[in-house]
């Protein structure tokens, strides 16, 4: 037997997660079936699409459900095989994230190719779903083209920190949006052309007309509401909103504000599309040659925020929406 921890949920949040919302418990795993692995996670990752899965409603992932193990990106390695395709020591990612260790088929988890040498956490960051979001709403939604000027909201964030780099190699003019200083600092170190820490201005949309007094031609949206609004604002005709996420929603209570300017939309010829980065994974192969190159020479760099230990999980995932995160939030379990 082998002793592992996992959190489950304890009750639904409303407005913010709190630790209330969420309860570690113990498990005893039994040696793996036939055709099962056992793996012990090494790192797990917090995003904040989680918030969804935690209101009991359908979306395009179903809810998590209370007394259950919540699920999530991991990577760790394999500690018991009982299928001939996986061999212990093997390093695999899966979606049972927020636990230490757990069985499944080896079907359900994937062998990570270690080869690169990239540290193993980034296959759950720059390497891995956040990566190629930011990948594939840039370069396929947004569908990036010649002298676009970008604005990224949670530009500090995971996926936004990539958005901004892709747009900075490409040789685009790249205005990131994010809060307090620190992250306004680390915007700058990688290149990004006008930084607009939203939490010291007092009107994001004069800012923002300020740093494009043209105008935008590209908005990645991570953030909604008043970054929307905004963006809209500065839109030029016929700019392209690529709608990752509207994090300043996921934990409204009453019904959220929306952008007062829409009509602008008309007008403008905007193109508003929301993507779920499962329905671009055709683009994976493109995806690992290109990042591969702009890692390797050093034209793409990341930051993480790593949290150790399940007992943390819960405040690291809280942590998203407070903004106590630069780049990827992790949590470290072994
Ligand atoms: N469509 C998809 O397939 C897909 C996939 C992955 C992620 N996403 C979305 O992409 C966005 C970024 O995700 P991520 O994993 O990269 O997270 P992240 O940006 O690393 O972390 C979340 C960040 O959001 C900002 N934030 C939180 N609450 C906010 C608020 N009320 N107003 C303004 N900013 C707020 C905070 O940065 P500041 O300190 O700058 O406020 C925080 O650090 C999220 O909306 C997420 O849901 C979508």
């Amino acid at each position: 037997m082998t002793t592992s921890r996992e959190v489950r949920l304890k009750s639904r949040p409303e407005g913010l997660p709190t630790a209330a919302n969420f309860e570690v418990a113990s498990v005893e795993l039994p040696a793996p079936g036939p055709g099962e692995v056992q793996v012990r996670n090494h790192f797990m990752s917090v995003d904040p699409y989680m918030r969804g899965r935690m209101y009991d409603r359908p979306s395009y992932v179903p809810p998590f459900q209370i007394g259950e193990a919540l699920q999530g990106g991991c990577v760790g390695e394999v500690i018991a095989s009982n299928d001939p395709s996986l061999q212990v020591g093997d390093t695999v990612q899966s979606m049972l994230g927020w636990r230490e260790a757990y069985n499944a088929p080896a079907s359900a988890v994937q062998k990570v190719d270690t080869s690169s040498g990239l540290p193993l956490q980034a296959f759950l960051g720059i390497a891995g779903m956040p990566g190629m979001t930011a990948y594939a709403g840039l370069l396929r939604v947004a569908a990036l083209k010649e002298g676009d000027v970008v604005f990224v909201s949670a530009a500090a964030g995971a996926v936004g920190s990539v958005v901004c780099q892709i747009a900075k190699i490409k040789g685009h003019t790249v205005i990131g949006s994010a809060g307090g200083p620190e992250k306004a600092a680390f915007l700058k170190s990688i290149g990004v052309d006008h930084v607009i820490d939203y939490k010291a201005v007092p009107d994001l949309k004069a800012a923002l007309r300020e740093a494009a007094p043209r105008g935008i031609d590209v908005y990645f949206e991570n953030v909604g509401g008043e970054h929307l609004e905004a963006a809209i604002d500065s839109a030029r005709p016929f700019a392209r909103f690529a709608l990752c996420g509207m994090i300043s929603q996921y934990n409204e209570t009453g019904e959220p504000k929306g952008p007062s300017n829409i009509i602008q939309a008309v007008g403008k010829s905007l193109k508003l599309e929301g993507f779920i980065v499962s329905n671009h994974y055709d683009l994976l192969p493109d995806f690992l040659r290109d990042m591969s190159g702009w890692i390797a020479s050093g034209q793409l760099q990341w930051k993480d925020t790593v949290d150790e230990g399940i007992d943390n999980a819960a405040g690291a995932f809280i942590k998203l929406f407070k903004g106590e995160n630069m780049g990827k939030m992790l949590v470290k379990l072994s």
